[in-house]
């Protein structure tokens, strides 16, 4: 059998997993880590690209060659653009200011027109809050009405559970050999806690799922806001009511400072090898709080969501 793949939207998924064995020296019990940034894009939204705009074509919501609009952090616009130039769909990016430039950079490479929203007064780059993300949300829309678009609504579109129930749930446990006793997940719009604790439950009952959120902004854990700016972009945008986690039966809520996120992302680099972003970091901080309590001995998966070089413009790497 050939092994030329005849596109790269073939590449996507199918991302290794790794034991953090030596981060863990000492603990009882592993992490394994789904280095998700193996993926074309460098991150594991280019699996909810996919799947959204395949989804779309299914529902016969895309026309051909019609404009695909999102709001997006970097991640999912760089999934995007990378699929929808392979499908034919022309696409347009919105993103906060406050995102890392070489995001921006990236997806023009891959033929996207980024179109940068200014953040809120006293918003400061680098941090993306709920109420930037409200401004950028605005203008996705207005985008969307102007070109009659295909807005592929990561927030909603229920291509987004569906990547990660279809696809990185079920390589998780096939490749762990069905050995996963925990899951924990830095939440930006849900879709990947909500597909992979879906998918993981049904398995196995008793499958223990944690969201993890920024310190100063851990509403789904019911807190109030006392500060909502942080670190850790790609998520924790103190939204209350995510669609996607209606459905889902979560065990526990984490709190990780920009810190302990900072300083997780740096010790994966140095002791395995993992040059990943700040979420990363903040998803082995909060299974590491897991493995030195409730969850001692027991085998916790996180996700690698994107890579460190996403981040070179930021204090992460000095
Ligand atoms: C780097 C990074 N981490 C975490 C997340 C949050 O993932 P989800 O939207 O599946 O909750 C995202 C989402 O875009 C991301 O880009």
């Amino acid at each position: 059998m050939s092994e030329i793949r005849n596109s790269i939207l073939e590449l996507i998924g199918e991302t290794p997993l790794l034991a953090l064995d030596n981060l863990t020296e000492g603990c009882d019990g592993r992490i394994l880590a789904k280095v998700e940034y193996f993926n074309p894009g460098f991150s594991k939204k280019d699996r909810v690209a996919l799947e959204i705009i395949l989804e779309a074509e299914r529902a016969g919501a895309l026309s051909r060659g019609q404009t695909v609009v999102e709001l997006t952090s970097g991640n999912m616009g760089t999934g995007l653009a990378i699929v929808c130039r392979q499908r034919g769909y022309p696409f347009v990016a919105v993103m906060s200011k406050g995102n890392s430039e070489e995001r921006a950079r990236m997806m023009r490479a891959f033929g996207a027109e980024v179109v940068l929203v200014e953040q809120c007064p006293g918003s400061e780059v680098g941090q993306v809050s709920g109420d930037d993300l409200a401004l950028v949300e605005k203008r996705a829309s207005e985008i969307t009405t102007e070109r009659d678009a295909f807005r592929a609504d990561q927030f909603h579109h229920a291509g987004n559970m569906l990547a990660h129930y279809r696809h990185t749930g079920p390589e998780l446990w096939r490749q762990s050999n069905e050995t996963i006793s925990g899951f924990c997940d830095f939440v930006g719009s849900g879709g990947s806690i909500a597909g992979v604790a879906t998918y993981l439950k049904e398995q196995r009952a008793d499958i223990k799922c944690y969201v993890v959120e920024p310190e100063n902004a851990a509403v789904l854990g019911g807190e109030t806001v006392t500060d909502p700016r942080h670190s850790i972009q790609g998520g924790g945008y103190a939204m209350a009511d995510l669609t996607f986690l209606e459905n889902v039966t979560i065990d526990g809520f984490l709190k990780v400072s920009d810190a302990a996120a900072r300083e997780a992302t740096r010790r994966l680099a140095e002791k395995e090898g993992i040059f990943a972003g700040f979420s990363s970091g903040a998803n082995v901080a909060a299974a590491m709080d897991l493995l030195n309590g409730p969850m001692r001995g027991e085998v916790i998966a996180v996700l690698i969501c994107d890579s460190g070089l996403k981040y070179l413009s930021t204090d992460l790497w000095p």
